[in-house]
């Protein structure tokens, strides 16, 4: 390990800002002159700072890097390496389903695994740090980044990011938990937009999954570039201070958001970039990503005496102990290779842990028996722009390939290859694409086929960052393809795509089955041939509530009562005077935590060791589930809580813990939890986490279907 703090003493002032500032890899490797002019001088860069820069992001392959510490290290007298960051959040090369998708398998040790050989693949490509898990805690499906989240529960994204900081870090990668806080709580869904939450809502549900990352050792944390109650995340004191400093003690390094200084001007909280970054960094922002207020200011702020030298290095030794901590001192190429194309990507291993986490994330949301498909189901159709389509990797897909990936027909190709399989795309999956020249095509193949696989979902880039939507149903003329091709055939399968819940309210009476797949990533294909067909038997859950219809959002499960709830067995009904709509339902189409399998599990008992317990006690719960049915498969058994009265409102039903549990055929199994006091706790109206005294009830089952309850006391 290097003596980091002897190299400080020995740096000068703009050497130490330099470490604390990070750019795009294209101002150090261009001699254009739009990139050495123009944009050098709209981000107010110098040459000097160039040569002082402590990380560079967004670059092309790793051969970029081996250039840039090359030439970096040659002028640095310093002789500290330059750290490599990249958004690789669910793959690099090859790509592993969506996180919202990874969430729903509920197997935070499969999500761990496939980090792990993303990580193999990153450290090749010269990533030294990911700016991954993206925890952000989000009740909105509108919002585009939903896709990069675990969805609406803390507890899951809580588990899947503790998963993936392990992941990344057994590999050698460094970890940034991201967006501190509550991003995912944008006003409308709409992203950068406006979060205004109470205290209780961001303890119970947007804090906890940054912390619990915090506490598995993660290395960096990035701001949010939300206002937060009327502040901008990256200089709120409450957020940066209170909370991450003074409570949680992070020691770790924080990092901004791409330009996030630069936009508290249109925050509306300074013009000028001094007092941008003197805010940044008092509110313990280290390294200034992608705006140079730092390069600007920060050596003045210093000198002035507004900052101290002592501050300046704490934040300094912050950034030079993860180079340490990454080895880069003593190697700073590490495992980059030269040439990409001799790299192992994409290895068979790889491919099988991504069909295995497609095929373990998909959601059957419906099937009356046609699935798995019947070995006489010889003439399949496969109709709609999802049939044969390699764009199914998701957004932030990192330096994954849409080509590389299996189309649902190769899949199926390669999985039935007596079968005839016919394709007819029939429309596009853009909003605005309204080319009606395949339906005819696609409805004449339908008539044909003994079976009909319905392709269908939303364009890949419809769910990421920027990218909302204020329609959730299947984009253009997919809705009335399904209608035309039930109407000749009823053999009919629906598969979808998305990054997103999306709508399908419409498309649930016309099929006979529909097998969600979120974005599946490189294996997608394949791994809906072999759920199609029963080779898989699916097994995942729902990580986020699926709508009737839009106008109900923000919908979640884990929801209030209300002083004048709806009697939800009559949900069909409406009610005056009650919490409910005239024109729709208060339930959605499918609710968090639904999923069903080929197996057949059937909850038979849910038993407590006790029906009270003190807060120094513990409750053993044991539920009894028989696979009823010749197929072998996996359950997820979920167990939830309801404190039914309290000094707060509680929700009507939250996740305490769950367990994805292998069954064989016909085999019968007792899965144990243990209910402890802090389980039982909420954010009370003195700033405190709680547990108060009275009557609980312990149920298994999912949202809004609960099997199995019994009742138990807290007592003083
Ligand atoms: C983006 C995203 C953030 C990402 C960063 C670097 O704008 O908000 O998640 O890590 O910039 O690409």
């Amino acid at each position: 390990m290097a003596d980091v703090k002897k190299i400080l003493e020995n740096m000068t002032i703009e050497q130490k800002v330099g470490q604390l500032v990070q750019f795009n890899a294209m101002f150090f490797v261009n001699t254009e002159a739009e990139i050495t002019g123009p944009m050098m001088q709209y981000f107010g860069l110098t040459e000097e700072n160039l040569k002082n820069i402590g990380s560079v992001l967004n670059f092309s392959n790793g051969k970029e890097t081996m250039e840039i510490q090359k030439k970096h290290l040659a002028e640095d007298p310093n002789g500290i390496p330059v750290m490599f960051m990249m958004d690789v959040i669910h793959g690099f090369r090859t790509i592993y389903p969506i996180p919202l998708a990874l969430g729903g398998s509920f197997d935070p040790e499969l999500v761990e695994e496939c980090t792990r050989m993303v990580a193999k693949e990153a450290a090749l490509g010269g990533v030294h740090v990911s700016f991954a898990p993206m925890v952000d805690y989000v009740r909105d499906p509108r919002w585009g980044r939903v896709m990069e989240t675990c969805g609406e529960d803390v507890l899951v994204n809580s588990r899947m990011g503790v998963a993936q900081v392990k992941g990344f870090q057994e590999e050698g990668i460094a970890t940034c938990v991201k967006h501190f806080a509550a991003y995912g709580g944008a006003e409308a869904g709409r992203d950068y937009n406006t979060v205004e939450l109470s205290e209780h809502v961001l303890r119970e549900h947007y804090l906890p999954a940054y912390k619990a990352c915090i506490d598995a050792g993660v290395d960096m944390l990035m701001p949010s570039f939300n206002s937060l109650n009327g502040v901008p995340a990256t200089v709120n004191p409450w957020l940066m201070k209170k909370i991450l400093k003074d409570e949680w003690n992070f020691q770790g390094v924080v990092i901004s958001d791409y330009n996030a200084i630069g936009e508290l001007r249109n925050h509306g909280i300074t013009n000028d970039k001094k007092v941008a970054a003197k805010l940044a960094f008092e509110n313990g922002c280290d390294i200034e990503m992608c705006s140079s207020t730092y390069f600007q200011h920060l050596k003045e702020l210093v000198e002035e005496g507004t900052f101290t030298m002592e501050q300046l290095d704490e934040a300094v030794l912050r950034v030079l102990n993860l180079k340490n901590k990454l080895g880069l001192f003593e190697d700073p190429y590490k495992a980059v290779v030269e040439d990409e194309e001799k790299a192992p990507f994409l290895t068979p291993e790889y491919r099988q842990i991504a069909k295995r986490a497609a095929e373990e994330s998909a959601v059957l949301l419906k099937n009356d028996g046609i699935l798995p498909l019947a070995k006489e189901a010889k003439k399949i159709a496969l109709v709609g722009p999802f049939a044969d389509n390699h764009e199914i990797i998701g957004f932030w897909a990192c330096n994954g390939r849409d080509e590389e990936s299996v189309t649902i027909y190769e899949g199926l190709k390669a999985a039935l290859p007596e079968a005839e399989i016919i394709v007819a795309k029939g429309c596009a999956c853009q909003w605005n694409d309204l080319d009606r020249s395949g339906m005819a095509e696609a409805i004449q193949a339908a008539k044909e086929a003994d079976v009909v696989i319905l392709c269908l979902g939303e364009d890949e880039k419809y769910a990421g960052e920027g990218n909302c939507r204020t329609d959730l149903r299947l984009p253009g003329l997919q809705e009335e393809l399904a209608t035309e091709v039930a109407k000749c055939n009823p053999n009919t399968v629906a598969v979808t795509f998305s990054g997103r819940p999306l709508v399908l309210t419409e498309l649930e009476p016309q099929v006979k089955a529909i097998l969600h797949m979120w974005f599946p990533g490189t294996e997608g294909g394949n791994a809906v041939a072999s759920l199609l067909t029963g080779q898989a038997n699916p097994s995942g859950k729902l990580s986020m509530t699926f709508p009737q219809t839009v106008g109900q959002c923000p919908i979640y499960y884990n929801r209030l009562n209300t002083g004048r709830p709806k009697n939800l067995a009559r949900d069909n009904e409406y009610f005056p005077y009650s919490s409910n709509y005239i024109d729709c339902g208060n339930l959605p189409l499918y609710s968090f935590g639904h999923g069903l399998s080929y197996s057949n599990f059937v909850y038979e008992s849910l038993e407590l060791s006790a029906d009270s317990m003190t807060k120094d006690d513990q409750i053993q719960v044991t539920i009894t589930v028989r696979n009823d049915s010749p197929v072998a498969g996996k359950e997820t058994v979920m167990l939830y809580m309801r404190d039914l009265f309290a000094s707060n409102s509680r929700p009507v039903q939250q996740l305490i813990d769950f367990k994805k549990v292998d069954f064989a055929a016909g085999e019968r199994k007792e899965i144990t939890f243990t209910i402890k006091e802090e389980m039982l706790r909420f954010w009370n109206n003195e700033q405190k986490f709680v547990s108060e005294p009275g009557e609980f009830d312990i149920s298994t089952g999912y949202a809004d279907h609960l099997l199995l309850t019994k009742r138990m006391e807290l007592k003083a």
